[in-house]
């Protein structure tokens, strides 16, 4: 607590009084007040703390704290009708996610306290963004362990099937009742627009979803290949591409750990290849498995890509630190026999700000390799 982390485990927890899902007051050694925090009954994290003072925690606190954020991000003055304004603990606002999609909001409540919270949070949403929609997307499977239901409900006006978004100049449809995370992986936006910068010829984008990458580097690009597992996200890239006119971009259903060695044994080439896999790391078990499959990926696609080709590379596990992400790049570089260069070390946009002393907000890596013979 004091290196400035919010949460408190059930172990270090002595007593209680409180109902699931209430603002308390949290007490140290003597009865010391050290803040108030959201009470779960449930999880492993006991306390999520809101303040390390004695002030209440009433309309006032939360309406300042949501304004906060969403200044934050109208500050950053992104060219993009979709981004994150709400970022959980990196906005003082643990467990609670919002996304915004034109004039939808999404919203994710991951504590028994946020879930109870939404009532009082969702109106001054609206008042605060002028929103139409929002949509509960409450389905991701850690709210089990707060003891909450998986579901998708509207909280709030309407909220379309597809909803236009926009990011720089690319146009896309939404699905925020059934995409994956809130609809889209914002996160990438500003990786997006960097790959650009380096982005030729012909891109290979891999673990594609709606074709975030795929779409953007269109316009620098003489041919896209998208490669997505998921046969509706490569519905909807074409869709997307259709929607972009980018007649260049197609996209396969495929498993990219096949599809790289049958590229290789095909001797096709690329000059930039994209891979951002899904988290193969959820939890510290799987780490050892996660560095051999990334090892794995960047090695195939380190061999596919042309001498000064560019392999725009992403870890969103967090349990995959940049540190074994870097070691992961530097095996597969090893193993490729290239001479590789790093061109850029990125992260998640800065809509979804990383607070320090607390790694759970850093999860993505974005590194820009170049290879040079
Ligand atoms: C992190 S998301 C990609 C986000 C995307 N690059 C973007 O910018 O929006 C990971 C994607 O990988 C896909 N996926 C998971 N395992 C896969 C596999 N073995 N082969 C191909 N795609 C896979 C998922 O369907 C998901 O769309």
């Amino acid at each position: 607590m004091r290196a400035g982390h919010p949460w408190i485990y059930r172990s270090d927890v002595s007593g209680v009084e409180a109902a699931p899902g209430d603002v308390v007051q949290v007490l140290g050694v003597k009865e010391r007040p050290l803040g108030r925090a959201l009470f779960s009954d449930q999880s492993q994290i006991t306390l999520r703390m809101l303040t390390r003072d004695e002030r209440a925690v009433d309309d006032r606190f939360w309406l300042a704290r949501l304004r906060q954020a969403l200044d934050y991000r109208a500050s950053l003055q992104l060219d993009a009708t979709a981004c994150r304004l709400v970022h959980g603990e990196a906005d003082l606002l643990p467990s609670l996610i919002v996304d915004r999609y034109g004039d939808v909001l999404v919203v994710q409540a991951l504590s028994q306290g946020m879930d109870r919270l939404l009532p009082t949070l969702v109106p001054m949403l609206v008042t605060l963004t002028g929103a139409t929609g929002v949509l509960a997307r409450n389905d991701p499977k850690v709210r089990t362990l707060e003891g909450l239901p998986q579901e998708v409900r509207l909280l709030h006006g309407e909220v379309p099937a597809l909803v236009p978004a926009r990011e720089g100049p690319v146009h896309c449809e939404v699905d925020p009742w059934h995409g994956q995370k809130t609809g889209l992986f914002l996160d990438q936006r500003e990786n997006r627009e960097a790959a650009a910068r380096y982005a030729s010829g012909r891109v290979l984008d891999c673990f594609s979803y709606n074709g975030g990458f795929a779409l953007r580097l269109a316009s620098v690009a003489r041919e896209v290949i998208a490669l997505d597992s998921s046969a509706d996200a490569v519905v909807r890239i074409a869709r997307n591409a259709a929607l972009n006119s980018l007649p260049h971009v197609t996209a396969r259903e495929a498993n990219v750990f096949d599809e790289l060695r049958h590229l290789e044994r095909l001797g096709d080439r690329f000059d930039c290849i994209v891979l951002d896999p899904p988290a193969f790391a959820k939890n510290k078990a799987a780490v050892t498995r996660a560095m051999a499959g990334y090892k794995e990926i960047n090695l195939r696609a380190l061999r596919l890509l042309n001498t000064g080709g560019f392999l725009v590379t992403c870890s969103c596990s967090y349990n995959v630190d940049e540190a074994l992400f870097g070691q992961a790049l530097y095996e597969a570089s090893v193993d490729s026999h290239r001479a590789v260069t790093v061109v850029e070390k990125r992260m998640q946009g800065r809509d979804h700000p990383v607070l320090l002393g607390v790694p759970e907000t850093y999860y993505l890596k974005c590194v820009i390799l170049r290879t040079l013979d």
